[in-house]
């Protein structure tokens, strides 16, 4: 038998109010800074130079673009699901009303590795910058605890550092959990500070660096492929798109806080589909003065590519100024996506998949206090011990298989539940949805092969928690299809 979680039980709990539930602050204005706050970072600063150099040259703008238009196919389906289930949990909640709670599980699970692995990429890069800028101040960290054991450094002696662990990387995602611990409206305030900050410095580089555009950098827009799949050329452009696609991870972390929005049907649409194309305009534009102040070849292998731009230009002082604004860029990142994982969490407790302590709600601040010192543990472990490169390819696997599901879900729904209310419905449905998993789908086959055994190894730990302790502790199964409210304390 499918249990699936009753429609009218999910609109229940998004209804419910009082101790114990979580509180209702975030405007449609909050949840576009909270898609932007989680979508610009790593991706636009770090992975825009290596796509043009290595894939698409100028046209990596054209790579941003298909980028854009994958998630937004995907985008749409979260925005339909959000705005008629406005409850924490996205895709898993909506796998739960939809596929059953077996896949409900599956992708509940798979989430972590989009926002807690998200949480660790963003901060190993965060550290990375970090560096950058206390170099300025002719600070130095010790090498050793700046990078994971599995990498090391050349020194200007030529002797090689190992690294033990990645200090700033801990130290960024303890502070982030502390703050979320306080509040909801507390961390929406720093984020939307953050954002503003980062939003700004990208159109200061975009206004400042549209005048140092040398129009001989842009030709050819498209290089001549050069013989191999994937090295420019119109395979370059979509190679390109699938490393792009990082940078557009985050636009769904909206969906996570339906149950803090004041007008989540309203609200949904607007905070999803809005951050998804401001972020879009902002990528085409950058990554556009970006390869039009310096050539694209000069981005081979560098980490910091908007650096080599900017030191084409007599602004220099624009450079402290970037890695300030990449600095908040990235620490707002890394607060929504630990948000939106304690809050998955929080929602699968509450159905009694996973044990009470991660619905535990703190009786002041009303945040799911445990589960964010949970997350501050197991985040730390990854942003500490394990390479960016291997964190970031799951946290693509991952969010590409849950965008994937929420497409067939959003089609399974329409023929399961023709009648329920839909302030946002998705276009040209199956169109839309069909296309949104054809393309998550190419791109989760031009991941490496080892990030589909790692991915694999994450599920089969998956799914031995779920037959060892998820399936006998399920409300469903036990015929209670909501915990009730005078559970004291508050969900515990
Ligand atoms: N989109 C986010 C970033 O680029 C994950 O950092």
């Amino acid at each position: 038998m499918r249990y699936k979680k009753p429609l009218d039980t999910l609109l229940k709990e998004a209804a419910e109010t009082g101790s114990g539930t979580l509180k209702r602050t975030l405007s449609s204005f909050n949840l576009v800074t909270m898609g932007i706050g989680a979508i610009i970072g790593a991706g636009l600063f770090s992975l825009t130079g290596l796509a043009a150099a290595n894939n698409a040259g100028p046209a990596v703008t054209i790579s941003f673009i298909i980028g854009a238009i994958g998630c937004a196919f995907a985008g749409l389906c979260y925005a339909e699901f959000a705005s008629m289930i406005p409850i924490a949990g996205s895709a898993y909640t909506y796998s739960y009303a939809t596929m059953g709670e077996f896949v409900a599980w599956i992708i509940g699970w798979d989430l972590v590795l989009e926002y807690a692995l998200g949480a660790a990429t963003v901060s190993i890069s965060w550290s990375q910058y970090l560096i950058k800028f206390l170099h300025y101040f002719n600070l130095q960290i010790p090498p050793q605890i700046t990078m994971s054991p599995w990498e090391h450094v050349t020194m200007a002696d030529g002797s090689i550092v190992h690294g033990y662990f990645n200090l700033p990387a801990v130290f960024i995602i303890v502070c982030l959990s502390l703050l979320l611990i306080r509040g909801s409206k507390e961390s929406a305030f720093v984020n939307n500070t953050l954002v503003i900050l980062k939003v700004a410095v990208v159109l200061v580089f975009i206004g400042v660096g549209w005048q140092y555009i040398n129009p001989a950098n842009h030709i050819p827009y498209i290089p001549k492929n050069t013989g191999t799949f994937g090295e420019f050329g119109w395979s370059g452009i979509f190679r390109g798109a699938g490393v792009v696609f990082f940078a557009f991870i985050g636009f769904d972390a909206v969906s996570t806080a339906a149950q803090e929005a004041k007008d989540p049907k309203r609200g949904m649409p607007i905070g999803i589909i809005g951050s998804l194309v401001i972020c879009t305009i902002l990528y085409v534009l950058f990554s556009h003065v970006m390869t039009g102040i310096a050539n694209y070849k000069e981005f081979k292998d560098s980490a910091a590519p908007v650096a080599i731009a900017i030191a084409k230009t007599p602004y220099a002082w624009l450079q402290e100024s970037i890695i300030i604004a990449i600095l908040a860029g990235y620490t707002s990142v890394i607060l929504v996506m630990l948000m939106g994982q304690s809050r998955i969490f929080f929602t699968m407790s509450k159905d009694g998949l996973l044990p009470k302590v991660f619905s535990k709600v703190h009786p002041k601040f009303q945040t799911p206090y445990k589960s964010n010192l949970f997350f501050a543990v197991f985040v730390s472990l990854f942003a500490a011990f394990v390479p960016v490169k291997v964190v970031g390819e799951m946290v693509s696997i991952g969010t590409l298989f849950a965008f994937v599901l929420v497409c067939i879900g959003v089609m399974v729904m329409r023929k399961s539940d023709p009648n329920t209310p839909r302030p946002f419905r998705a276009p040209w449905v199956p169109f839309v949805p069909i296309a949104g998993i054809l393309i998550c789908l190419s791109m989760m086959v031009s991941l490496p092969g080892d990030t589909w055994i790692r991915l694999a190894v994450w599920m089969a730990i998956g799914l031995i928690i779920y037959f060892a302790y998820s399936k006998h502790h399920s409300l469903i199964r036990k015929g209670i299809v909501s915990i009730p409210t005078d559970t004291p304390p508050p969900m515990a």
